[in-house]
């Protein structure tokens, strides 16, 4: 064995050896002995905020979904479907699906309430008011001249979500306007499939559908500056 291939090897046992040692600070993913609340710390942290032990769930990139009080039964749900793979829209695919493909049921009940615990933080993006004021209209009394229901009526007056039903006061507008989007099975996309992208998505296919795209970013944009 050449001598570079061997330090490889015995570095690659120690970190071994230190994870299994420190099962509260482990990375290991494939371990069901480490909890949910360490993966969440140690793993999720690096893109759905918390790295410096802080603001768990609040990310500040705007393309990773906040975490921080979402619906404890819809956060389990969406990492089982990011597990058996029926979520499939090209983010879930590529970021989540590999972290989710090891967890079992019992990490993922752990890590729904986790988050669901962390409180929520404001979210810094910029909101322009005229898109506020227009979104804000959208959601409480959708547009019934397009067959649009009013939003608050599924996800409650301030957008708390409830149960499967998600949260959506304070989520980034980038990231809700791009789930609008994948919920719209005819949003004209390279690679159209029939199949919906998100399976319990069914309802919000209609209502984006029905949407113009200038409705999708007011709506998007009034969420993300609500607190
Ligand atoms: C490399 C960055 C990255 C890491 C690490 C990561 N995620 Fe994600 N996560 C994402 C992205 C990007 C999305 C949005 C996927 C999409 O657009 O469909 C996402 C979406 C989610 C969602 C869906 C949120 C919603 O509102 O529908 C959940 C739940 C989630 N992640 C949980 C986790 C957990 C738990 C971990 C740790 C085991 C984790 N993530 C680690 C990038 C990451
Ligand atoms: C009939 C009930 C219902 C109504 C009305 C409704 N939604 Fe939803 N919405 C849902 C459900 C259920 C989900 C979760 C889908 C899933 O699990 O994939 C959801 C998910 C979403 C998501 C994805 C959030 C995330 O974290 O990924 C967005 C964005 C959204 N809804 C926006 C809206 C907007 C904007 C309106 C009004 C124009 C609206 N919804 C009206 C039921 C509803």
């Amino acid at each position: 064995m050449k001598s570079f291939s061997k330090i490889f090897v015995l570095t690659t046992l120690a970190l071994a050896v230190g994870a299994c040692s420190n099962i509260e600070r482990s990375r290991n993913l494939a371990n069901p002995q480490v909890s949910g609340s360490t993966l969440a710390q140690q793993v999720c942290a690096s893109c759905h905020g918390g790295v410096a032990g802080q603001d768990n769930g609040t990310s500040i990139n705007p393309s990773y979904p906040n975490l921080a009080g979402q619906q404890a039964v819809y956060l389990e749900t969406e990492l089982q479907e990011f597990r058996d793979h029926s979520r499939t829209d090209p983010a879930a695919k590529d970021m989540m699906w590999g972290l989710a493909a090891t967890l079992t049921p019992a990490q993922m009940k752990q890590l729904a309430e986790f988050y669901a615990q962390q409180k929520p933080r404001p979210n810094p993006g910029h909101s322009d008011p005229a898109q506020v004021a227009s979104g804000q209209k959208i959601f409480a009394e959708g547009k019934p001249t397009q067959g649009v229901p009013a939003c608050a009526t599924c996800h409650g007056p301030s957008a708390e979500g409830n149960g499967p039903i998600p949260r959506l006061a304070g989520q980034h507008a980038d990231y809700l306007y791009k789930q609008l989007l994948v919920f719209n099975s005819d949003a004209g996309r390279e690679t159209h499939s029939e199949a919906l992208e998100r399976p319990h998505g069914v309802a919000m296919d209609a209502i984006s559908h029905n949407l113009s795209d200038a409705e999708r970013h007011q709506v998007a944009t009034y969420l993300q500056s609500l607190r």
